[in-house]
């Protein structure tokens, strides 16, 4: 995985704070106390942290916004804190009943071929297989458009497929309302999170136009997400990320220390006649997240 710190520190060098956070929120015994982690639904002059509506300039409602299962974007929201500028956290910006469509692209349409999994290394191991079994929770990870290089650490012109067409225009229709109309989505990572799974600490350098935002969609159970600094000895910001919200990673941020050390299910999912009932109870345990990311310089 993207995974620069899993080893662990020399004995004799002390653990840095990023790691000592990663530890804590991690911890099933004891549990993290899980009234500092910070919500950011409400502004907070103590923490820098301020909620407005997007300042934007669409107004307008489109179908195309609706077919994507977007609320109107007069309804959005967005998060800042005064010490991370390069951080926006979209709240508001999906419709309720389209959560489960999104995560239904990304357990069924998503992983099929020519698009690259986890479980294609294991030809035991194909998606219909694990759909037909149950075992759905040994999906990891999906790479779209080009297809992320986990050894190598960079994208190669010689590994891509199409990007899907509803997640290019959910992510240009987000980029765009937030202010960056040029963005190209070129490249996505899916990943799944069981319960109890984890993201260790890593910055996402290889995109080869660094100064386009990062665009990463959550969705399903709720995770705690560590936003550290360009040192590991900068204390990181531990947060909530929610079904539905968008983080917005730009300028200084796109070369941040950030992490997933916790998973864990507070969303409860209704059956819907819409979805499979197997999608409905990943829902109900399971995290997804999509960073949608352009590569080149467009
Ligand atoms: C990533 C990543 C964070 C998340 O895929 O590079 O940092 O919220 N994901 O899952
Ligand atoms: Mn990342």
């Amino acid at each position: 995985m993207v995974d620069a710190y899993s080893g662990d520190a020399a004995p004799d060098s002390p653990m840095s704070a990023f790691k000592r956070a990663f530890k804590y929120y991690k911890s099933r015994n004891p549990p993290p106390d899980m009234s500092t982690v910070w919500a950011m639904d409400e502004s907070d002059v103590g923490r820098g942290v301020r909620i407005s509506p997007l300042p934007t300039s669409i107004h307008s409602a489109s179908s195309e916004q609706a077919e994507l299962g977007l609320n109107p974007i007069d309804q959005w929201t967005v998060a800042t804190i005064d010490s991370k500028p390069g951080i926006m956290l979209l709240r508001g910006v999906f419709r309720p009943e389209s959560h489960l469509y999104w995560l239904d692209r990304c357990l069924r349409a998503y992983p099929e071929a020519p698009n690259v999994t986890n479980l294609d290394a294991h030809s035991d191991q194909k998606l219909t297989q694990i759909w037909r079994g149950g075992d759905l929770n040994r999906l990891r990870w999906t790479t779209l458009g080009y297809h992320y290089d986990w050894l190598l650490k960079e994208y190669r012109d010689e590994s891509r497929s199409p990007f899907p067409s509803d997640l290019d225009a959910l992510s240009r229709t987000v980029a765009a309302a937030a202010g960056f109309d040029g963005f190209t989505p070129e490249t996505a990572i899916v990943n799944y999170y069981p319960p109890k799974s984890t993201l260790s600490g890593h910055v996402d350098r290889a995109e080869r136009d660094l100064d386009q935002p990062l665009l990463s969609f959550s969705f399903g159970q709720t995770a705690i997400y560590l936003s550290g600094g360009t040192s590991l000895d900068e204390e990181p910001t531990p947060m909530f990320l929610r079904s539905g919200d968008v983080l917005i990673l730009y300028g200084d941020q796109r070369l941040v220390n950030h992490a997933v050390p916790r998973v864990f299910a507070e969303r409860p999912f209704s059956d819907s006649a819409a979805f499979d009932p197997i999608v409905v109870n990943y829902a109900n345990s399971n995290r997804v997240n999509i960073t949608v990311r352009q590569v080149n310089v467009c």
